[in-house]
């Protein structure tokens, strides 16, 4: 598999899957590849990592994807003149009980989780649609199992949902879109979320040992599915949703108690 050539916009990718997926495409499979977080020591760190593996020199964009999607997808075309992978992984979760959380906590989660997803997608597409691209959407096995993330559940069910209906849009232009959908994977969303090394050991525990194949999700996990639906394996796959949960949801093993 050979992504050389090709230029692959990664939103999120300050931390964790965004970066590990960057950095992948860039060492591993040849492209060239965008870094989009706000964040700009940790997506100068996640830059570092990727030119001393080997890669080309990312596009550091240092950007809020809620407010700067123009922007995101213009300087990406200035500096590379394409665009054939799109991957909408920025996105953060909340756990306050829908009853007790403020209505600008729902506000909030869907500008990010959703509303920025379709803007990019809209304003990616007369440039997916030149080099026959795709997009790839980070969703989570809260949008199809109701997590007890309650809000966090509801934006990643939209945003499966946006996944099969831009399908039926995209394809007529050459452009396929479909979402993975993570169980737990060990990232720094658990940290941003205030977590202590402690609770988050203990969960990680916990669900890995209630897994069917035994422990929690690595950031190569998701990397690996996304590199496969990313390239032209996948060229008859569109608004699909692909759950990366080391069987999680086979084993009922989603909400925390
Ligand atoms: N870890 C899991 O168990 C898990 C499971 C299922 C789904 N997911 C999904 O996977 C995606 C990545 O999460 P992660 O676990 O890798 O967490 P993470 O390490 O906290 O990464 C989240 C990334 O999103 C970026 N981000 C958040 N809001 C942004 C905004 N408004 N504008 C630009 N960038 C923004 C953050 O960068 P800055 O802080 O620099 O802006 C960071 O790079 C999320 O969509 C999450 O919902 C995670």
């Amino acid at each position: 598999m050979s992504f050389k050539g090709k230029v692959v916009l990664v939103t999120g990718a300050s931390s964790g899957i965004g970066a590990d997926v960057a950095h992948h495409f860039a060492t591993k499979l040849g492209a060239k590849v965008a870094i989009v977080g706000r964040n700009e020591n940790r997506l100068n760190n996640a830059a570092e990592e990727i030119k001393k593996c080997g890669g080309s020199t990312p596009l550091v964009i240092t950007a809020d994807v809620t407010k700067d999607a123009a922007r995101i997808i213009d300087e990406t075309i200035d500096e590379f003149g394409r665009l054939d992978v799109l991957i909408n992984n920025a996105g953060y979760g909340d756990t306050t009980p829908i009853l007790d959380a403020d209505i600008e906590i729902f506000d909030r989660l869907m500008d990010t989780n959703v509303r920025s997803v379709i803007n990019l997608t809209k304003l990616a597409t007369p440039y997916l649609e030149k080099t026959n691209g795709n997009v790839i959407n980070v969703s989570s096995m809260a949008g199809i199992i109701p997590y007890k993330e309650h809000f966090y559940s509801i934006s990643k069910a939209a945003l499966n949902q946006f996944t099969k209906v831009m399908a039926n849009e995209l394809g007529p232009r050459g452009i396929r879109i479909n979402a993975i959908n993570p169980g737990f994977i060990k990232t720094g969303a658990f940290d941003a979320a205030g977590w202590t090394e402690e609770q988050k050991q203990k969960l990680f525990d916990k669900i890995g040992k209630k897994n069917p194949l035994g422990r929690i999700g690595e950031v190569t996990d998701t990397t690996k599915l996304m590199a496969f639906l990313a390239s032209d394996e996948a060229a008859f796959i569109t608004g699909c949703l692909y759950v990366v949960d080391g069987g999680g949801m086979a084993a009922n093993n989603f909400n925390q108690d």
